[in-house]
């Protein structure tokens, strides 16, 4: 039985060692190990602010967690708690969009449908906190799930890391017009 809750401080240790292991495996076609050795910790890792504001998701399943996900109102568009130039400002949903976060799925649980459920859920807190569009960081793994949920390619640039270490990501947003959604929901097929 998957269920979707927000994290708490205490699920920390176990979000990190998700992280990990789905780093590992996960992005191993689409980023050398040196990629992957440098982004961990910095820009893939934990945001404690997006705990603190229970805007940061977990997927368990019977009570183990098996993927995690944020939405933000804040104004830092990716990473940990140690990415540079870290900037907690909040958005106002009236001009900004609000961000997408830090999907990380457990290897043996991806392509399962459950990154798409924890979008689904950051998508509908989102809004109803006010935002009309999303925008996120996306990684070369992650840019399929996102695609596929509507959101379109704005940029793409690498993150300069340690050692001369470069690390290929895309912008996306989506914009959410509930206008056009609610005659998406409601128009007979
Ligand atoms: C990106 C990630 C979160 C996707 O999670 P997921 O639970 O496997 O995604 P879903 O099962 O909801 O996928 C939904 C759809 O997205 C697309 N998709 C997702 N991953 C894909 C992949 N590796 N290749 C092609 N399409 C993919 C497919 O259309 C899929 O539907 P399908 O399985 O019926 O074909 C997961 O691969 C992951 O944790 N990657 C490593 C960490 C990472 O890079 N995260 C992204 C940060 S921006």
């Amino acid at each position: 039985m998957l269920s979707i809750r927000a994290a708490v401080e205490s699920d920390i240790p176990a979000m990190e060692s998700l992280i990990a292991q789905s780093v590992a495996t996960l992005q191993q076609h689409d980023y050398t190990e040196a990629q992957r050795a440098a982004a961990l910790g910095v820009i893939f890792g934990v945001d404690k602010a997006l705990v603190r504001d229970g805007t940061y998701l977990l997927a368990e399943v019977d009570g183990v967690i098996v993927a995690c996900g944020a939405w933000s109102r804040r104004m830092n568009k990716f990473g940990s708690d140690n990415v540079p130039g870290k900037n907690d400002a909040l958005l106002d949903p009236a001009t900004h969009p609000a961000r997408i976060r830090s999907f990380f799925v457990h290897p043996a649980w991806a392509r399962k449908g459950i990154g798409s459920r924890i979008l689904e859920a950051c998508e509908h807190a989102a809004r109803s906190a006010g935002f009309t569009s999303l925008e996120l960081v996306a990684t070369v793994t992650g840019e399929y799930l996102y695609a596929v949920r509507g959101y379109t390619v704005t940029a793409r640039y690498e993150l300069d890391l340690a050692g001369g270490v470069k690390l290929p990501v895309i912008g996306m947003i989506r914009h959410l017009n509930p206008a056009t959604e609610v005659r998406l929901l409601t128009s007979p097929l």
